[in-house]
């Protein structure tokens, strides 16, 4: 017997309206992701040819996946982890797939390490590109700066510890009073600044030649690498795969449409990266700098044109206060999922529990700083304990999280149940959710993987 959602509630009460939830989880989805990672990886993977897989991946794949996830959080109401043994058992008979909820969790812990000391840079840069520090300081000035950041596990290390207090104090506060008044100023300052830095660097930088960069398709830089990073990038920067959608999904009040809250957020997320890059590669054309720099390309290479353009100091301070909005309403949606699993499995209360979380995860960000200096050299897998972690959260846990989500719902969950929480009937919308949820998005996650491990 499936039960329907009406009964069950959510420990941690709701959003108050629709709006709040698409800031929220446009807040988990717009973060470094959009603003540090995707312009280095599309510029490390050659521009326009990446921006269309990506593009693709993310409306193809990302769209039916993020529905999916909202849905089956809405039913279970509970933290990914025991909502997928609730809803595994009611709907497939086995508690088995709480594992997909676990891995989730562990996903939240692994990305929130290394993304705090990231954030932690990011708001170190608000103090440095205040103090005018860029001002006609040249490359290898630039360089020294960052290096001087991080290659210091301490000044490192101080700054991810502001950063995880930040977003401590905030889930601490709860989702009502803390996680909505976050979003509700957070949000619309990130979209007045982003379009203040657009215009900025549509008068000042080299325009055209950013747009080209970014849609002018040059396929044969295209390598199966590159593939899976625009997959991989699809799902981290929709914040899908690991159940910290299906956490924020818990506490969406019954009537409000998951099509059109999912649809809005994915155009969101979208526009705010393709903006992004409108913002920083004009920049870096206008002055003549490497857009396939890596992952030091809005530290590195971005402030030696600050140092340049008129009224520079400004547009740095905005440009990293800018970024650190985003990682912060970010920092807060993947802490959610574990505080609410603790706190519901545990019957603790909520600012310990955030406080406990992140204190663990505040140390095992200290293998990421250190990845910038003492263990700089110590390289495997895929490079440093940094990298290591990016590629394996990324491009690996979240495509399989999504692919298990993708399979739950389009071929475990029963048709009454996803049409029941979509509320579309089984008409033909419906139906296209339900074809690209069994099918096309699995196979297409299939495919890049076994492409990228060199199987086809
Ligand atoms: N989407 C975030 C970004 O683009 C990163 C992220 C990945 C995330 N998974 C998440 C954020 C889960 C919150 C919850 O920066």
């Amino acid at each position: 017997m499936v039960q329907s959602d009406t009964q069950r509630r959510s420990l941690h009460g709701q959003w108050s309206s629709r709006l709040t939830f698409i800031l929220a989880l446009s807040g988990s989805a717009v973060g470094l992701g959009n603003i540090w990672k995707f312009p280095y990886i599309a510029g490390v993977n050659g521009g326009g040819a990446f921006v269309l897989v990506y593009l693709v991946c993310v409306f193809v794949i990302g769209l039916p996946i993020m529905m999916s996830e909202i849905l089956i959080g809405r039913r279970g109401r509970r933290n990914p982890i025991d909502t997928m043994r609730l809803l595994g058992e009611e709907e497939g008979g086995t508690k088995r797939w709480r594992v997909v909820g676990f891995l989730g969790v562990i996903a939240s812990f692994l990305i929130l390490s290394y993304y705090s000391v990231v954030a932690g840079w990011a708001v170190a840069y608000i103090f440095e590109g205040a103090s005018g520090i860029f001002v006609d300081t040249d490359a290898v000035g630039v360089g020294e700066i960052f290096e001087e950041l991080t290659g210091s596990w301490v000044t490192s290390g101080l700054w991810h510890t502001l950063f995880m207090v930040m977003t401590v104090f905030v889930v601490a506060r709860g989702v009502k009073q803390g996680l909505e008044r976050a979003v509700r100023i957070l949000m619309p300052a990130l979209i007045g600044l982003l379009l203040l830095l657009l215009g900025y660097s549509m008068i000042e930088g080299n325009f055209a030649e950013g747009v080209a960069f970014m849609f002018a398709p040059k396929f044969d830089e295209l390598t199966s690498e590159g593939v899976l990073a625009a997959l991989g990038h699809a799902f981290f920067t929709l914040s899908i795969g690991m159940g910290a959608v299906m956490a924020y999904g818990a506490y969406l009040p019954e009537e409000t449409s998951i099509v059109a809250t999912s649809f809005a957020v994915i155009c969101i997320d979208t526009s705010i990266a393709i903006l992004a890059g409108l913002v920083i590669f004009p920049i870096v054309f206008a002055y003549g700098l490497d857009p396939a720099e890596g992952p030091g390309l809005i530290f590195h290479s971005l402030p030696i044109a600050f140092g340049q353009l008129p009224g520079g100091t400004v547009i740095a301070t905005v440009f990293f206060l800018l970024l650190t909005f985003a990682a912060w309403t970010s920092g807060i949606a993947l802490m959610e999922s574990p505080v609410a699993w603790l706190m519901e499995s545990r019957g603790m209360g909520r600012p310990i529990t955030a406080i406990l979380i992140g204190t663990i995860i505040w140390a095992m960000g200290f293998l990421s700083i250190l990845s910038f200096s003492a263990l700089a050299d110590f390289e495997f897998g895929w490079g440093t304990f940094f990298d290591n972690l990016d590629f394996l959260t990324s491009n690996i846990m979240l495509p399989l999280g999504g692919f298990a989500i993708a399979i739950f719902a389009g071929w475990i969950m029963c048709a009454n149940s996803t049409s029941d929480e979509l509320s579309m009937g089984v008409g033909r919308r419906y139906g296209m959710w339900r074809w690209f949820t069994r099918f096309v998005a699995p196979v297409a996650v299939m495919l890049v993987f076994l492409n990228a491990i060199g199987v086809i």
